[in-house]
């Protein structure tokens, strides 16, 4: 039982790095490492109650898959990630924003594929 435990501890950590290398990989040149944005673009602070919303998760999948354009500038879509890193990637952005809502499933990801949206077709709800 204890060597169970130890086993779920190192997934567990090896899982929390790899999400925090991913969010620093793709996405802090932009927002910065806690999403407090980095000049010119924008902090994600905003995104807060989309998370617990139909219509809010639904955007926050599209926005990750194919991008958005607006007056804060241009975000290029990551639909090369997988299912389960995008789900972590925004699951670490609610951690980080201590936002309310269940955490997303690669399934939720899934879903929004195959639209072939362009970042300015992505609007927010
Ligand atoms: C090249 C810079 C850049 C990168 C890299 C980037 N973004 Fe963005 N992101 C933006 C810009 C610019 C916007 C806002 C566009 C607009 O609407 O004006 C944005 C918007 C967003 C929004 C919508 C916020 C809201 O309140 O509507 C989310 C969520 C988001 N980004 C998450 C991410 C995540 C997660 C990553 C990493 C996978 C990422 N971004 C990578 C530039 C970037």
């Amino acid at each position: 039982m204890r060597k169970l435990w130890a086993i779920l501890l190192v997934l567990g950590l090896a899982w929390g790095q790899g999400v925090e290398a991913l969010w620093a990989r793709s996405c802090a040149q932009c927002h910065g490492e806690k999403g407090q944005g980095v000049r010119p673009y924008p902090s994600l602070q905003g995104a807060l109650p989309l998370f617990a919303t139909p219509e809010g998760r639904r955007y926050l999948v599209l926005v990750v898959l194919y991008g958005k354009k607006g007056e804060a500038g241009l975000m290029p879509g990551f639909s090369q990630l997988k299912d389960e890193e995008l789900a972590a990637l925004l699951n670490h952005l609610r951690a980080l924003l201590g936002a309310k809502g269940e955490p997303f499933t690669p399934e939720e990801i899934r879903r929004g594929r195959g639209l072939n949206l362009t970042p300015d077709q992505v609007k927010r709800p």
